[in-house]
């Protein structure tokens, strides 16, 4: 990436079956005649290294000048935990195989901030109604103003993902990102806008809008 000095390895957990998509392993599924992991593979061809935790088993996709792979965990925290222990850049961005598209200048937020902060996050708003439900009714209602969802790439420096992964195993704690594990630290995370296009495949339906989005993706005229 340009001006940015330091090596980055981006971390790519790829192992999950899918099972919400009922189509999985998940990161072969093909969408405009990709894999989503071959999306996420592209995205990052400037990276010094990309680490890709498979599923057990599963064949290597072809091979790429920086791409390397390991056998995913049970979890997705340990898949995580595997590629750390073999990335070497002073920054790692940690992003789900599930989510093809990247935006470039939401990765060009990502490094401009995590080079002085050390943890930064993208984020979009909640777009629907949020509520608590009570026993299966309508219960109360958040404010979903104060409210954000979170997306990949998730951008630390190294050694401060690795002491965090290190506390939480010490701790048995499990998270769906990583950066609660470094917020568990006390450390803070920085926050920059994200982007809708970057959603996660999870539902049968997510597939619908994934090609329509790859057959436009190249003019990204959004
Ligand atoms: O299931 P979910 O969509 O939350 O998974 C997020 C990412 O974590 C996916 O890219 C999936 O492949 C990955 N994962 C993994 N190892 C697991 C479970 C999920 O790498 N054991």
């Amino acid at each position: 990436m340009a001006g940015f000095e330091v090596g980055v390895s981006v971390l790519v957990p790829a192992a999950g079956q899918g099972e919400r998509l009922g189509r999985g392993p998940k990161a072969f599924v093909r969408v405009g005649g990709r894999t989503l992991l071959d999306w996420t593979l592209r995205a990052f061809a400037w990276a010094d290294e990309v680490w890709v935790a498979l599923p057990p088993g599963a064949p290597e996709p072809a091979a790429r000048a920086n791409v390397r792979f390991v056998p995913g965990g049970s979890e997705r925290q340990e898949s995580v935990a595997r590629l750390l222990e073999r990335a070497r850049g002073d920054v790692v961005l940690v992003h789900d195989a599930a989510r093809p598209f990247v935006v470039p200048e939401v990765v060009d937020r990502l490094l401009a901030t995590v080079v002085t902060a050390g943890a930064v996050v993208p984020v979009v708003p909640v777009p629907d109604t949020l509520i608590e439900p009570e026993d299966g009714r309508y219960g109360p209602a958040l404010d979903r103003g104060r409210y954000t969802l979170v997306q990949t790439p998730q951008a630390f420096f190294r050694e401060v993902l690795a002491e965090a992964h290190q506390l939480a195993r010490s701790e048995g704690r499990t998270a769906t990102d990583e950066a609660q594990l470094v917020q568990a630290l006390g450390y803070p995370v920085e926050l920059v806008p994200g982007d809708r296009r970057m959603f996660k495949v999870t539902y049968p339906e997510d597939l619908v809008l994934a090609e329509a989005l790859a057959r436009v993706w190249e003019e990204r005229p959004l």
